[in-house]
């Protein structure tokens, strides 16, 4: 019997209940909350957060008032002589930039090569279960957008050669100042190649400035291997949604680069395996010196880029190897060495433009011009979309026989469904809409929860007034259970300068092409698995209803805390939303690993909670 007194309080703290303080603290809230305790008593959450500004002391006013509650509530917790769970270790120096998966000497054991030992292998991964800690020169970054220009040195891993040697177009850009790395902006007095090199590519394709690429159809971007994120960054001032995708690297990583300054992006080797998104996902797909050998594996690497792009979706190409007539690209076909370009026409793509290094394609938007190819390609007949980073290469075309067959269309009203795309992926217009007010309206809610002041006892950084919420940086987001990315979209309707990866868990229903659909990031994800990401990469991890779903699985839900503990930025926030049941075991992890963490209760009759935790910033 678990119900009753132990949840019936709106609020239950955390792990503080050591400090003698603590108490000392609630007695004198005890005092200031009988002066102000005028007010309602209604403890329901919407009325406890409303979206107006000026109630939002108001707010914390009330969460105080009821952990006076709570106080009373948990001496007598504490009675019961409840055994506390030990707190996790610090790991060790050496991971401090852990990324699990990615052992290359394990695998060079294991005997894998042929690029092979270069890919995901978490199957080698030995877990210790220790905290990943920051190293000593870590300091949180600076709020977007001047994050996006300049980063901490020490939050990266990255070697003095590395900044000298950097000289693809989009690695240029960066100085060192100090402690700080720069790179230069678009209002930059610096003369800014990627903006030359963006508004090329708008020309290629037949638009008059880079500024009309939603017009085109052109919204989301796949970057394959992203330099610096300098070309990234000026697709997202343009309104475009880019996300790089890069090899796992232990120096120097444009992913982790990438993430510092707030970009969309995701490990992702490209080897002997498919790029972890279903078929027909991406308007554009970029490739500026990326590394990838689009001779080898008999063009199956550009099987994959066909398979990826939406019909009518284009596919740049920069690269030095080229020579501008456009025949050193080639395709082994037996002896002979066969000029990329036919190769590109028996897959339906028609060359657009070709501008120095700079090759620009168009796919097809017509699903009978494979059949009209001779030498075509087979169509694929069953494709695996269920899995994600383990599909391997194929040698047919994808996506002909998907619904989503449609070509890329004007965005520049924004990449909203129609009533026709969401029928293509079987959503009722209703319940789809539903789902996004939902999620509005649960967003207003939690956005004034993000705030340290709702852990009563977190000590104020020195120089802060009690600031407004959110005075912190939301920047990278990490959904856990996206479903229909209704999360993602609240963030987008409320204007919040954050993007989000949309994860939707393997073995539930496959939202992620519907997400993909509205111009939003995403990756099938199981996760009884590390995710493929550097440490200290997400502002905010999100999941709602995802531990009574996983609990049942055979993986260890601890694992699962300390590798959302390593993805998350110190001073970065956790919002749960779930069962009862579920919340209070993720408050025992969450208390293991050290995260502040308080249990709210919206009251409204339902056995839902929301457990909000911010990680500290441990800087032993
Ligand atoms: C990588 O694998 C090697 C050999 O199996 C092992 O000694 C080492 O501890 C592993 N490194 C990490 C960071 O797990
Ligand atoms: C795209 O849509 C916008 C707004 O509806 C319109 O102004 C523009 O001309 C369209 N562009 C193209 C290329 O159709
Ligand atoms: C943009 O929205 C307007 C009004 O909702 C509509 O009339 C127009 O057709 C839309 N344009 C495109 C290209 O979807
Ligand atoms: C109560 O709120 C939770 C989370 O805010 C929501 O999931 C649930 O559907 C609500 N229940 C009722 C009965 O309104």
């Amino acid at each position: 019997m678990r119900s009753g007194w132990l949840y019936k309080f709106s609020l239950i703290f955390g792990h503080r209940l050591r400090h003698n303080w603590f108490l000392l603290c609630f007695f004198s809230i005890l005092v200031l909350v009988a002066l102000l305790s005028s007010s309602s008593s209604t403890r329901e959450f919407e009325s406890l957060v409303p979206p107006r500004l000026p109630n939002v002391y108001t707010n914390y006013r009330k969460l105080k008032e009821q952990s006076v509650v709570d106080y009373f509530d948990l001496r007598f917790l504490a009675s019961l002589a409840n055994p506390r769970q030990k707190e996790l270790p610090l790991c060790g120096k050496e991971r401090e930039n852990y990324v699990p998966c990615y052992n290359l000497s394990a695998n060079l054991e294991k005997g894998l090569k042929d690029g092979e030992e270069f890919d995901r292998h978490c199957e080698l991964s030995n877990e210790e279960k220790c905290l990943v800690r920051p190293p000593k020169e870590y300091k949180i970054p600076l709020r977007w957008p001047a994050g996006r220009d300049v980063i901490w040195s020490g939050n990266v891993k990255i070697t003095k050669d590395q900044f000298l040697s950097s000289g693809s177009m989009t690695k240029r850009m960066m100085l060192l100042e100090e402690n700080q790395i720069a790179f230069h902006n678009d209002d930059g007095l610096i003369f800014d190649g990627v903006k030359d090199y963006t508004r090329q590519l708008a020309e290629s394709i037949g638009l008059g400035s880079d500024s009309d690429f939603l017009q085109a159809g052109v919204h989301t971007v796949l970057d394959i291997g992203c330099g610096f994120g300098s070309f990234g960054a000026h697709l997202v001032s343009l309104r475009l949604m880019p996300v790089c995708i890069a090899a796992y690297e232990v120096t120097g990583s444009q992913v982790q680069l990438a993430l510092e300054r707030g970009l969309p992006a995701m490990i992702g080797n490209f080897i002997s395996k498919q790029l972890p998104y279903p078929s027909l996902s991406f308007d554009m797909i970029h490739c500026a010196q990326c590394g990838i050998d689009w001779d080898g594996k008999d063009g199956m690497f550009i099987i994959e880029v066909d398979r990826l792009l939406k019909p009518g979706g284009y596919f740049v190409l920069t690269s030095p190897l080229i020579k501008p007539q456009g025949s050193l690209l080639t395709i082994k076909k037996g002896n002979m060495l066969t000029p990329v370009e036919d190769f590109t026409q028996s897959i339906c793509w028609s060359l657009l433009d070709q501008q120095d290094e700079t090759f620009i394609w168009q796919k097809t938007a017509d699903k009978d011009c494979y059949a009209a190819r001779r030498h075509g390609l087979p169509l694929c007949q069953d494709e695996h979309e269920s899995q994600s980073y383990y599909n391997p290469l194929v040698k047919c075309i994808s996506g002909t026989h998907s619904k989503r067959w449609t070509p890329i269309r004007n965005k520049s009203n924004g990449s909203r469904l129609t009533l026709e795309e969401l029928e293509v992926h079987g959503i009722q217009h209703g319940e789809f809409y539903e789902n996004k007010e939902f999620w509005k309206s649960a967003l207003r809610n939690y956005w004034s929860l993000l705030t340290p002041l709702i852990f009563s006892d977190h000590p104020k950084r020195p120089g802060d007034e009690d600031p407004l919420p959110p005075y912190n940086m939301v920047r990278n987001v990490m959904d856990m259970n996206a479903y229909y990315g209704g999360f993602n979209a609240a963030l987008v309707d409320l204007k919040k300068s954050a993007w989000v990866l949309n994860v939707v868990p393997v073995g539930t229903r496959n939202t992620l092409p519907l997400i993909l659909d509205q111009g939003f990031a995403g990756v099938l994800h199981d996760w009884c698995e590390p995710f493929p990401t550097y440490p200290r990469t997400y502002d905010m991890i999100h999941a709602s209803g995802l531990f009574s779903l996983i609990s049942s699985e055979k993986c260890s839900m601890m694992n699962l805390f300390l590798e959302m503990d390593r993805i998350l930025r110190p001073e970065g926030w956790v919002i749960l939303s779930d069962n009862v049941g579920a919340i209070e075991m993720a408050r025992t992890r969450a208390t293991q690993i050290r995260w502040e963490a308080r249990v709210i209760d919206p009251q409204n009759g339902s056995d839902q909670r929301i457990l909000v935790c911010q990680k500290p910033f441990l800087r032993k």
